[in-house]
C-alpha cells in the first residue's frame, strides 16, 4: 500500500495489493482523473490516459488551436460553468453574485494513518492500515482555498474521500453545491443497482443499465430515508454475485443526500456522491471552513459478493468506534409487537421472567415508559420515567430485569416532541419549523432544533440522567419522522440553507456525547425501522433496526437487499408473533427464526402466549444463536439464491479459515412436481472435507447429508429439490409454503 507522487507529471498513484486509483494536475492547474479500478503497474507518464481531442462546438479555455476543453477531459472535483457543461462538484456564490470557482493545484502532504473527521462519521486507521493524500488548491480570483483528502487502505479495496473548503478573503461566500465525491469513468458500460423501497420493505436492489443522461437517487427529508439509500454499486453487464467488475459508492452521512451518475455525450460517466444541493447553502465567513461528509468507494473484481464482503469488514475494522463492533450480540426480546403501549412494569416482568426461561439475554423496553405517553399522541420530549406504569421507575425496572439473569435495555427518541408535551409547552420555538406558517406533523409529533447545541444540551442531560442512575446495557434510538418546513428560528436568514446539515450534525453530536460517556452500552439506530439505515449511523450505532416489517418472507427480501451494502452484524432481526402484525402471514417459527438468525437475532412477542411445544422450539432457536452468532455475525456473507427471482432463496456464512459454514434455504411457495435443483456453495475450501449436517429451522432435527470435498460443495452443489411426497436420498424434504432448511459444515481437516 502507498502512494507515489512524481512530482515532475504531478501525478498521485494510490495502490494497495489490489487496486489503483491514479490522478494528476492538468494543464490547467484543476485535477484530472487517470484511472481507477484493478491494481496496474505503475509509471511514471500516465498522461496518455487523458483522452482528449479537438471537437466541434466545445467551448475552449484558450483558442490556442489545442482545444482544450473541460467538457472533454476526466476529473476529480470538477465545475460547471466554464466549459464543462455537466454538473460539477464544486458551486460557490461570491459576493459578485457569480458561482464561478476555478480552482488551481498548489501542493500536497501525505501522512500516515487515517484521522475522523472531527464531528462527522468517518473512518479512522492507525499508522500501519493506511495513508492519506491531502492536495491543496486554491482559486486566487475567489480568495478560496480546497483540499482533497484521499485515503488508500492497506488491507480492504476502498478509498475514502472528503473534501474541505476555506474563505481566505475577506468577504463572505455562499457555497451551495460541495459533493464528498466525483469520479469521472472513462466508459458507461454498467448497470447501475440502488436499494430503494418505502417503510416496511427497505432496501430492494433495482438494477437498470446506464444511457446518455442522468440518473440519480437522493433523499430531501432530512435521514436518508427508506426510499433511497446512501449507496448505489456500478457494475459490468455481465457481473453477478461469484464474479466481474464492480464499484461501490456509499456515503457516510445520514442526512439529505444526492449520488447520481451523469453520462456524457461521448460515453464518459461521471459519478458524484455528496450533501444533496437542494435547499443546502453555507455561509462562509471570513476564514471559515466547510468539510463535507466522506464518501467511500470500493471496487471489486470478485463480483458483488466480494464488493459486499469487502464493506462489511471494513466497516467493522475502521468505521464502526463502538467498543461492539466485534462482538457477538446478545439476544434480546423487545417488547413493542408484544404489547405496543399497553403495559404495566407487572406485565413486563412476566414477558422477561419467561424469556429468561428460555435464555433470552437481554430485555428491552420500547416506546411508552415516560412523561404522558400512553399512545403515540403526547409525551415525546419528556424524558421522567412514567411512575403509574412504573412504579420504581427505569431504575427500578432495570434492576429487577438484571436481579431475573438478564441485561435490560431500552427505547429513546431524541430528535422528537409531541406537542402535547411539557418539552414543547415550555419551548414552543425548540422544533424546526417556518415562523408564521403551518408545522406539518407525522405520528402527531415535530422535530426538535438539533441545529441548536442548546436543544441538544438539554436532551443529553434529560437521557444521560436516567441512563446514569439505571442499569442500562442497550440503547434503541428511534427516530419516526422526517423533517418538513426545515428553518431554525435561532439562526440569521443567511444560514437556513444549513438547517438540514446542522440538524444531522447535531444528531452526530449527541451520538458522540451519550457514546462516550457510556462506552460500554450497545447502540441500534432506528427510524421507523430502516429509515436511517447508513454508515453515518454506523460509526455510531453498530446495529440498526432493519425494517418494522417483521414478517420473515418479506424479512428476507429486506435483509437480503441490506446484505449488498452492510454487515449481517448490522442487521436488527427479530421473531415476531403470527398472524404477521404487518402483513397477516403465517409463517412457522422455525422459518421465523431461520431468517431473524442472519442478523442480530431477537424476539418480539409475548411468549406467554405461546404453547408449551411452542416455547421448546424458541429454547432451541436462542441456544442455536448463541452457539453460531460468532460465524454468522462476523463469518464471509454470500448471496447465494435471490429471493427477488423466484420462490426460493439462499445465503450462507462461511468462518475466516473456511472450516465452518452455515447455509440458511428457504422455499417460499411451494410448487408441485418441480424440476430438480441444486445450491452449490461458496467460500469453501475446495480441498477439505467437510461434514454436512441439515437442520430444521428451529436448529433441530439434525440429519446427516455425509461427507463431501469443498470443491463438490461449490461446483456440483448441494441437492436440495423439494419432493412433495416421499423420499429421495437420505432424507425427505420438507413439504408445504414458508419452509427453511439449514445446513451447517464443519471441515473435517479442521477438527481431526
Ligand atoms: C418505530 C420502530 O421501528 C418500532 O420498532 C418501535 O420502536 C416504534 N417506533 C415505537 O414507537
Amino acid at each position: 500500500m502507498g502512494i507515489i507522487v512524481h512530482e515532475a507529471q504531478k501525478s498521485f498513484h494510490l495502490y494497495n495489493g489490489e487496486i489503483s486509483y491514479i490522478l494528476a494536475v492538468l494543464p490547467d492547474g484543476s485535477m484530472g482523473q487517470l484511472y481507477c479500478g484493478k491494481r496496474i503497474h505503475d509509471r511514471e507518464d500516465y498522461s496518455y490516459f487523458l483522452e482528449g481531442c479537438i471537437r466541434s462546438h466545445s467551448a475552449v479555455i484558450e483558442d490556442d488551436g489545442t482545444g482544450y476543453s473541460l467538457e472533454h477531459l476526466r476529473q476529480e472535483y470538477p465545475v460547471y460553468g466554464s466549459s464543462d457543461y455537466r454538473l460539477g462538484a464544486v458551486e460557490i456564490l461570491q459576493g459578485s453574485g457569480s458561482r464561478l470557482v476555478n480552482f488551481v493545484y498548489e501542493g500536497y502532504t501525505t501522512e500516515a494513518g487515517k484521522r475522523m473527521l472531527p464531528g462527522l462519521p468517518s473512518a479512522v486507521a492507525k499508522e500501519a492500515d493506511a495513508e492519506t493524500l491531502r492536495l491543496i488548491l486554491r482559486d486566487p480570483a475567489a480568495l478560496l482555498k480546497l483540499e482533497l483528502l484521499y485515503t488508500i487502505f492497506e488491507k480492504e479495496n476502498v478509498i475514502v474521500r472528503s473534501a474541505r473548503i476555506t474563505n481566505e478573503g475577506n468577504e463572505a461566500v455562499d457555497v451551495t453545491r460541495a459533493m464528498s465525491l466525483c469520479l469521472d469513468l472513462p466508459d458507461a458500460e454498467y448497470d447501475w443497482i440502488q436499494f430503494s423501497g418505502s417503510w416496511g420493505r427497505e432496501r430492494f436492489p433495482r438494477l437498470h443499465r446506464l444511457e446518455q443522461g442522468i440518473c440519480s437517487v437522493g433523499s430531501l427529508r432530512g435521514n436518508s430515508s427508506h426510499q433511497h439509500n446512501p449507496f448505489v454499486i456500478l457494475k459490468r453487464p455481465h457481473t453477478d454475485e461469484m464474479q466481474g467488475e464492480a464499484l461501490g459508492i456509499s456515503l457516510i452521512y445520514s442526512g439529505n443526500f444526492l449520488i447520481q451518475a451523469e453520462v456524457d455525450t461521448y460515453g464518459v460517466t461521471r459519478m458524484t456522491a455528496g450533501i444533496h444541493p437542494e435547499w443546502f447553502t453555507w455561509h462562509l465567513g471570513k476564514s471559515a471552513s466547510f468539510q463535507t461528509p466522506e464518501a467511500l468507494l470500493t471496487f471489486s473484481n470478485k463480483g458483488l459478493n466480494g464488493l459486499s464482503q469487502t464493506l462489511h469488514r471494513f466497516y467493522r475494522d475502521y468505521l464502526i468506534r463502538s467498543s461492539w463492533a466485534l462482538r457477538p450480540r446478545p439476544v434480546l426480546i423487545n417488547n413493542w409487537e408484544a404489547t405496543f403501549f399497553d403495559f404495566n412494569e407487572e406485565k413486563l416482568l412476566r414477558i422477561a421472567k419467561k424469556a429468561v426461561e428460555c435464555g433470552v439475554e437481554m430485555f428491552v423496553l420500547d416506546d411508552g415508559w415516560f412523561g404522558g405517553r400512553r399512545s403515540d399522541c403526547a409525551g415525546l420530549g419528556d424524558w421522567t420515567p412514567a411512575r403509574e406504569l412504573l412504579p420504581d421507575g427505569i431504575k427500578g425496572l432495570s434492576e429487577k430485569i438484571e436481579a431475573l439473569g438478564m441485561r435490560f435495555g431500552l427505547w429513546i427518541e431524541p430528535e422528537m416532541v409531541n406537542p402535547d408535551s411539557d418539552l414543547f409547552r415550555s419551548h414552543p420555538d425548540w422544533i424546526l419549523h417556518i415562523p408564521g406558517r403551518r408545522a406539518s406533523l407525522t405520528r402527531h409529533q415535530c422535530v426538535l432544533d438539533f441545529s441548536r447545541p442548546e436543544v441538544v444540551e438539554h436532551i443529553y442531560r434529560a437521557l444521560s440522567g436516567v441512563i446514569r442512575e439505571s442499569r442500562i446495557s442497550y440503547i434503541k434510538w428511534d427516530m419516526n419522522r422526517s423533517i418538513t418546513e426545515c428553518f431554525s428560528a435561532a439562526l440569521a436568514p443567511e444560514r437556513q440553507g444549513e438547517v438540514f446539515h446542522r440538524y444531522i450534525l447535531g444528531v452526530y453530536s449527541l451520538y458522540e456525547r451519550l457514546t462516550q460517556a457510556f462506552p460500554d452500552i450497545l447502540f441500534e439506530s432506528c427510524a421507523g425501522g430502516g429509515g436511517r439505515f447508513d454508515a453515518g449511523m454506523l460509526c455510531y450505532a453498530p446495529q440498526a433496526w432493519c425494517s418494522d416489517n417483521t414478517d420473515a418472507v418479506e424479512r428476507m427480501k429486506i435483509q437480503y437487499g441490506t446484505s449488498y451494502g452492510y454487515p449481517v452484524s448490522s442487521i436488527g432481526s427479530h421473531v415476531s408473533a403470527v398472524p404477521n402484525d404487518q402483513v397477516g402471514r403465517i409463517t412457522p417459527l422455525a422459518t421465523r427464526a431461520a431468517v431473524a438468525y442472519f442478523g442480530t437475532f431477537g424476539y418480539e412477542l409475548d411468549l406467554n402466549l405461546l404453547t408449551e411445544e411452542e416455547l421448546e422450539e424458541v429454547r432451541s432457536c436462542t441456544a442455536f444463536m448463541k452457539e453460531y452468532r460468532e460465524l454468522i455475525q462476523f463469518g464471509d456473507f454470500y448471496r447465494l439464491v435471490s429471493p427477488f427471482e423466484g420462490d426460493e432463496m439462499a445465503w450462507m456464512t462461511v468462518s475466516e479459515d473456511g472450516s465452518r459454514a452455515l447455509v440458511g434455504h428457504y422455499r417460499i411457495l411451494n410448487h408441485a412436481n418441480e424440476p430438480f435443483t441444486r445450491l452449490r456453495l461458496a467460500g469453501l475450501k475446495e480441498d477439505s472435507c467437510y461434514e454436512v449436517s441439515i437442520l430444521s429451522g428451529d436448529g433441530k432435527n439434525e440429519v446427516s447429508y455425509g461427507k463431501h470435498f469443498g470443491d463438490e460443495l461449490m461446483h456440483a452443489g448441494l441437492v436440495t429439490s423439494t419432493v412433495y411426497s416421499g423420499k429421495t436420498g437420505p432424507y425427505a424434504r420438507p413439504s408445504g409454503d414458508f419452509t427453511s432448511e439449514l445446513y451447517l459444515l464443519r471441515s473435517i481437516d479442521a477438527y481431526e
